[in-house]
């Protein structure tokens, strides 16, 4: 899809489709004599996401208009903007329409509303389709325009840094929808490397070998059971010149497990296949490095992506297996389904030795999350508050929903071994909260903030911004977070 900033008026914008955002209960004024007949039938009510498309309108150069409802404009942010054109977008791809362009005017014309309509369109156009090889003869759509009555400064630099960012949480949910068969831990490390070389960052890949010389015994401890060796993944970006004085590293650790059997504390069979999507906290990392080579923000920024693949097998580590990590600490394996937090303790005490200042790690950690927080919020969980405000800050501005977690001492008590320093399990009550104190053990003294998107990397239902299937989730805020620091 080619991507264009137009300086037109909207009645001489060529396309096959003008989408107009369309408020609740207020006709746009620019449209309200050439679409009269539709204003006055009460068909377009502006309504979030309600579709209206007229044909040949007068006065227009573009062979159709199409209203997008957009709510009430008081609530009308960048976020539902973003959502708006995506949504827009995929209702005209439906219909095949293949030149389209979105008229930005009055206040909703500025940096942030071109990036965010750019980054709707871009993740909109987004199919989990890539083995089918039937494409149901839909026209991929070929161009996506954002018109603007007048071109203002930093406009262009909006369009570069929304299709980077959206072209980058798409390869994270490009990576994520890969079956296990297909992405292996190899592979993963593998499609890491090639990214990397791409975009000039530095990537590094521990095996086996390197992890048992470095005593990485908690990550390897999940790796036992499978025949796919794992991979210890480093991306490095580097500013061209550090101008944070030194000060600030920012380490992004994520879960890389290419797939989640629960190994010896097997999983029950139904639901199983999703466990594909169990390295979507990796993905976002590599997702977010692509960006950031991009956009290069002020900082140095390390991704830290362990990846494994966890199975069942006549090697796997059993329930009582007392594990040493890199750090030092031993784990009573209690539970081989809570695989994820023995692999990211050894990535975080691995990111810190890195020299990272600041750790954010994303992983689909746990069921518990879905239980408190649903679909709709990423658990955020920090003894940081400074950090967890800059990522909660982050999150807004790229509209992703978070919502902070408790990590009070009190819940530490459930992790207690007979046996170990820890154990991988607390038990089922506040289960998010102790998976989030075990790996906060192993961050130590670094400030720490880790978040739970076993519920939101994947959508269960189609969206009318959104396909169902993986989300990307984490990508947009990761940026944010990176880009703005020095603020
Ligand atoms: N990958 C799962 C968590 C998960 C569950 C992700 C549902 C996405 C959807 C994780 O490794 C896991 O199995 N966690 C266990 C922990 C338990 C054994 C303490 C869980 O949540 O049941
Ligand atoms: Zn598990
Ligand atoms: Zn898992």
């Amino acid at each position: 899809m080619q991507i264009h900033l137009d300086e037109k008026p909207a009645e001489s914008v060529e396309c096959d489709a003008l989408v107009a955002i369309t408020f609740e209960g207020k006709p746009n004024d620019r449209f309200k004599d050439s679409l009269s007949e539709v204003h006055a039938s009460g068909e377009a009510t502006g309504k979030m996401y309600e579709m209206t498309l007229v044909h040949r309108p007068v006065g227009f150069k573009a062979k159709r208009i199409l209203l997008a409802g957009s709510g009430p404009v008081e609530k009308f942010t960048s976020a539902e903007l973003r959502r708006v054109s995506a949504a827009a977008l995929r209702h005209l791809k439906s219909k095949s329409v293949g030149n389209i362009a979105i008229l930005l005017d009055g206040a909703f014309s500025g940096a942030e509303h071109v990036e965010a309509a750019v980054e709707g369109a871009v993740l909109g156009d987004f199919e989990p389709d890539r083995y089918k090889t039937d494409k149901k003869g839909k026209k991929p759509v070929e161009q996506f325009t954002v018109a603007v009555a007048k071109k203002s400064a930093g406009l262009d630099a909006a369009l570069v840094r929304g299709r980077a960012i959206a072209e980058a949480q798409n390869l994270t949910r490009e990576l994520v929808n890969e079956p296990a068969n297909r992405l292996t831990p190899t592979s993963l490390a593998e499609a890491a490397r090639q990214m990397a070389v791409a975009q000039g960052l530095e990537c590094d890949v521990l095996d086996r070998d390197r992890m048992q010389q470095l005593g990485m015994g908690s990550l390897l401890g999940v790796a036992m059971g499978s025949a796919e060796p794992p991979a210890l993944i480093v991306l490095r970006y580097k500013p061209a010149k550090d101008t944070s004085n030194g000060k600030a590293h920012l380490g992004l650790v994520g879960k890389g497990v290419t797939f989640d059997t629960g190994g010896i504390s097997i999983k029950p069979a139904d639901g199983m296949e999703k466990m594909k999507y169990d390295m979507a906290g990796g993905a976002a990392m590599i997702g977010t490095m692509r960006a950031l080579a991009q956009l290069k923000p002020s900082i140095p920024v390390t991704a830290v992506i362990p990846a494994v693949e966890n199975m069942p097998g006549s090697r796997a580590q059993r329930p009582g297996d007392i594990v040493t990590a890199l750090s030092g600490k031993t784990i009573e394996v209690i539970n081989t389904d809570a695989e994820g937090r023995l692999i990211l303790a050894d990535a975080l005490t691995y990111a810190r030795r890195l020299g990272c200042t600041h750790l954010v790690d994303a992983a689909t950690l746990t069921g518990a999350v879905v239980v408190a927080l649903g679909y709709v919020n990423v658990g955020l969980f920090s003894s940081d508050d400074p950090l967890a405000e800059r990522l909660l800050k982050a999150a807004r501005a790229a509209g992703e929903k978070m919502w902070r977690m408790p990590v009070d001492e009190e819940y530490k008590e459930l992790l207690k071994s007979e046996f170990a320093d820890l154990a991988n399990v607390g038990g089922r009550p506040g289960g998010a909260i102790t998976a989030a104190l075990f790996l906060r053990e192993f961050a130590e003294q670094t400030p720490w903030a880790h978040l739970d998107i076993a519920g939101t990397a994947w959508l269960e239902d189609t969206k009318p911004y959104m396909s169902k299937g993986p989300s990307g989730v984490g990508v947009r805020t990761f940026v944010n977070l990176a880009m703005g620091w020095a603020d």
